[in-house]
């Protein structure tokens, strides 16, 4: 609660404006649009799962699952967790369903996702993942595909310097090598570990390569590199996936310490990174995560996914001033009206109109002649209809240019009177003609 005694959004958790809301709208559509190009079809998941679901996939070490998940027994005692993430929800959806049986998916989702992390600039506890996963797919084709479409979206974005970070995982027998190999050589220099670090050794030692620390970064510079442990199959499919990338043109460096904050992936890892946003620039991060069906209780079946978090993505959007995503759809015409009668009529000019696509805003409520005029002119309107009280009596209106810079776009005088019958007709042809 304020000083004031109102009830302010929870910490962490925005509105989302008008003012920002039309590149939500207009971001989803393009997803919508380039998924389904090639074959994505959309799936809904509930926001609120069982607490089983996420410890069991995502990994009781991980820092989502440790302290950043909203949980809570609800009214039966039964532990609820708001969803962290989407992937896990969308394989558990997939075993209940039936759609992985004998079948190959491609599916997308967007919607609220919720952890319990620190806010700040691109960090919410509340924030939307637009996400991509696949099924039934060993191979590196797949991935190369979903990487092509992530490349398409910043490219209509005008985002074209997000960049492509891969790394592979290898299998779960090379990691655990490694993850031993780590850890003996990280021993080795526990006194220039920081407490995080130290504590990780025991817990998640391949955290410890994304670590922020200065000394912990240049430790890691002589650590012993991950794609040395690789069996010769996970070789072979980090070697094809690059191809088949430079073959689309879709640019990438690898990054051996890129790990990911969530424990289910196998061989390839991948993240976007925008270097102009600022600390959390990472926009979209993803992998091949081929053990979570049937750790979840369904049958082995291959997955590959993204996450794209759409805060970072629409503020690195403002940031770069996008001119095409920021055109609201501004009123085309603007109704005047006067009395009772007059209302009525231009309530049927606004149904008429927008039934034939016009951006129609039509005054309400009570005001003068000159105070509509004055919003008129602030609606950014082009054409003006003016029913008053004689129009009304007539199935008339007046119509009249409001902008300057269509100011002769009406031939004879500044404003003429026509039938209300015929507005649509000549608004449209008046409009189109501009
Ligand atoms: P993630 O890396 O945890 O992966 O999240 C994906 C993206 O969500 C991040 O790159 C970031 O843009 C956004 N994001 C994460 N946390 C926040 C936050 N607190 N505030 C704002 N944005 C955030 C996953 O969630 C996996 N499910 C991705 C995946 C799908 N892997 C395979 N399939």
């Amino acid at each position: 609660m304020s000083k004031q005694g109102h009830t302010r959004a929870v910490k962490g958790m925005k509105d989302i404006l008008p003012t920002e809301s039309h590149l939500w709208l207009k971001v989803e559509a393009l997803c919508q649009e380039i998924f389904s190009r090639r074959g994505y079809r959309q799936i809904r998941m509930p926001i609120l799962e069982s607490t089983s679901l996420f410890s069991r996939s995502i990994g009781a070490e991980t820092d989502i699952v440790s302290k950043e998940m909203y949980t809570f027994d609800d009214r039966n005692g039964d532990s609820v967790t708001l969803r962290p993430e989407g992937t896990a929800s969308c394989v558990r959806a997939g075993i209940e369903n039936g759609l992985f049986y004998n079948q190959q998916q491609r599916l997308w989702y967007t919607g609220p996702m919720f952890r319990y992390e620190r806010p700040q600039k691109g960090r919410y506890r509340q924030f939307h993942q637009v996400g991509v996963e696949c099924y039934g797919w060993s191979t590196p084709d797949i991935e190369a595909e979903v990487l092509g479409m992530c490349k398409q979206l910043f490219s209509v974005l005008g985002l074209e310097n997000t960049m492509l970070y891969i790394n592979s995982l290898g299998d779960s027998a090379s990691r655990a090598q490694y993850r031993t190999a780590l850890v003996e050589y990280l021993s080795q220099h526990k006194s220039q570990l920081d407490d995080d670090s130290v504590r990780r050794l025991d817990t998640n030692p391949l955290r410890i390569l994304d670590s922020k620390n200065a000394d912990v970064q240049a430790l890691l510079e002589n650590a012993p590199n991950i794609l040395d442990f690789l069996s010769e199959e996970s070789k072979q499919h980090f070697t094809d996936l690059q191809r088949y990338l430079t073959a689309l043109g879709v640019e990438f460096s690898i990054n051996p310490k890129l790990v990911r904050g969530l424990d289910y992936y196998n061989d390839t890892v991948f993240e976007w990174i925008n270097h102009d946003y600022g600390a959390q620039s990472t926009v979209c991060g993803g992998g091949r995560y081929d053990g979570m069906v049937e750790q979840l209780g369904g049958q082995a079946t291959p997955a590959f996914g993204f996450g794209m978090g759409m805060e970072r993505l629409i503020e690195m959007l403002q940031e770069q001033d996008a001119q095409s995503m920021q055109a609201e759809q501004q009123a085309q015409v603007f109704v005047v009206s006067v009395g009772d009668e007059a209302r009525l009529q231009a309530l049927t000019l606004q149904q008429a109109l927008t039934d034939s696509g016009v951006v129609v805003q039509c005054h309400m409520g009570a005001g003068s002649m000159k105070n509509q005029f004055k919003r008129a002119d602030k609606s950014g309107a082009i054409v003006g209809l003016i029913i008053g009280e004689d129009e009304a009596k007539e199935h008339q209106a007046s119509i009249k240019i409001l902008s300057r810079d269509h100011a002769h776009a009406l031939a004879q005088s500044e404003q003429q009177t026509i039938a209300q019958l015929d507005v649509v007709n000549v608004v449209t042809n008046l409009l189109d003609s501009l």
